[in-house]
């Protein structure tokens, strides 16, 4: 969906007045959102450990060893994609939504005036992670990924307590709930060399398949689907 459909579905694009990117959710309850990465926590003990479940997830040595090559293949407001690379890990994002992309690529342009050696492990890609994986020498992405890491959009949440943070509710409203979730894994295995991780709510079934293995967060669980001989 181009910025111009996006817009006619009841949000629009902005500058705040330090020039950041925001994105206004027509009759939203919360105010103008941007991605923010400089705000990451990365440089505590517990961001920066080995034996952390993201980093587990993502098959990191726990000393030493050689850094995964990691395709996030959906990349939303680069989060994640952050915390691989502030890990030491060379990624690969990719956005199909075209406002979330020109949100994230707004926020990565910033972050570079403080974190340059982060940004300069990411690289971003738009367009859809289905047509990239089928498509991967032709669209310049370089070696096929030894992880690929899904973050396809939760579902939603039931209680009123628990209602997401404001960047995840904005999102939902631009890009709706990532219904082809399943087939994105199931390509993702094809292209992978070594494995998959798919980012799920702590007590969600798993996507389609049985993982290898879980590591689980406080909230959330990184399924981890390990290759059955490296690629
Ligand atoms: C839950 S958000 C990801 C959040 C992200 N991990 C972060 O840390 O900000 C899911 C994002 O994946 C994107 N997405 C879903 N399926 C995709 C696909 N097939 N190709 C590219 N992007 C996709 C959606 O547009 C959405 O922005």
């Amino acid at each position: 969906m181009s910025v111009e459909e996006e817009r006619k579905s009841g949000w629009s694009l902005g500058r705040a007045d330090d020039g950041r990117l925001e994105l206004t959710v027509d009759g939203a309850p919360y105010g103008p959102v941007s991605a923010d990465l400089s705000t990451i926590e990365v440089k505590s003990p517990a961001a920066r450990s080995r034996r952390q479940p993201l980093a587990r997830a993502v098959g990191l040595a726990r000393s030493g060893g050689d850094m995964p090559r990691v395709c996030d293949a959906t990349a939303g407001l680069g989060g994640d994609a952050w915390l691989l690379a502030a890990l030491g890990c060379e990624v690969i994002a990719l956005e199909r939504s075209e406002v979330v992309f020109a949100l994230l690529e707004d926020a990565l342009e910033r972050a570079r005036a403080t974190a340059p050696e982060i940004c300069d492990r990411i690289q971003l890609v738009h367009g859809d992670a289905l047509e990239i994986f089928a498509n991967w020498p032709e669209r310049g992405c370089g070696a096929c990924p030894d992880v690929v890491f899904l973050d396809p959009m939760f579902p939603p949440k039931k209680k009123k307590a628990a209602l997401e943070r404001k960047e995840m509710r904005a999102l939902r409203s631009v890009v709706g709930e990532d219904a082809d979730a399943s087939a994105l894994l199931d390509a993702a295995l094809k292209l992978a060399r070594r494995r998959v991780v798919v980012k799920r709510p702590l007590h969600a079934e798993s996507l389609a398949l049985q993982p290898t293995v879980s590591q689980k967060g406080k909230s959330m669980r990184y399924d981890v689907y390990v290759q059955a001989q490296s690629k």
